[in-house]
């Protein structure tokens, strides 16, 4: 793994746009992997402000998210649907029929897991993974104990997951229990991932990461087995390594 030491959150967000900025230069229709929560938001700042000052351009670029919630519509403002249009979507030049996210409201969901993954498959693959990490080394939605070899699937989330996401809710009983995910067979399948990791409360999952070993129960590590991995992480995430 390619370990990249950034200052702080802003310094990540910056060296990551322009990690991504390069990729989408370089290739000719890139197809880009995002991932939801708090630490891709300044990145997408940055690509907005980059793509408003015509320095790239996202025309050609397709996009698969990792993960959402089962039960939230698009129009939930919880939803990662929501979250993606508000935070990136509809601020850059994308063709939004080329934004994928999986349908978390779909009446069939093991269908929709399939048809999902098979999107994928049919786009030959994510060409640059984006991924934050969960306390527990959560990567999408997969869990401790999920298999190496999922593809896209229907998880039942941790309650430590939960509680973590439940800042985002009004109350306990909104926070869903059920996502659709992309599996990690299906992330490992990406060419290239970039990992981004900030603040002290994500060192200790850095340390385990880098210095741990490689088990389904950490669910991150498995990266330490791909051949193209970019962690990006700033000075608070790298201070117990
Ligand atoms: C969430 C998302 C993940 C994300 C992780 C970390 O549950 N499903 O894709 O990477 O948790 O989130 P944050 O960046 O807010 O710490």
């Amino acid at each position: 793994m390619n370990i990249i030491s950034a200052k702080d959150y802003q310094d990540i967000s910056l060296k990551a746009s322009e990690f991504v900025i390069q990729t989408i230069k370089e290739l000719d229709k890139p197809v880009l992997g995002l991932a939801t929560g708090s630490t891709p938001e300044g990145l997408y700042k940055c690509l907005i402000d980059r793509n408003n000052e015509k320095q790239v351009s996202f025309q050609e670029v397709t996009t698969f998210n990792l993960d959402e919630y089962v039960g939230l519509t698009a129009n939930h403002p919880n939803s990662y649907r929501y979250y993606m249009n508000e935070k990136l979507f509809q601020h850059i030049d994308i063709s939004i029929e080329n934004t994928h996210i999986p349908n978390g409201s779909a009446k069939d969901l093991e269908k929709e897991c399939v048809a999902y993954e098979e999107l994928i498959q049919q786009h030959n693959c994510i060409d640059l993974q984006i991924l934050g990490i969960g306390h527990n080394g959560h990567i999408g939605f997969n869990e401790p104990g999920t298999s190496f070899t999922t593809r896209t699937h229907l998880v039942e989330l941790a309650e430590t997951t939960r509680k973590a996401n439940a800042r985002f809710f009004n109350s306990w009983e909104e926070v869903p229990s059920q996502a659709i995910t992309t599996g990690i067979g299906t992330i490992m399948d990406s060419k290239q991932i970039l990992l981004l990791v900030s603040g002290e409360d994500k060192a200790e999952a850095l340390n385990r990461l880098l210095d741990g070993e490689i088990s389904e129960e950490f669910p991150a590590s498995v990266l330490k087995e791909h051949p193209n991995v970019t962690v990006i992480a700033d000075e608070a995430a790298l201070s117990k390594v």
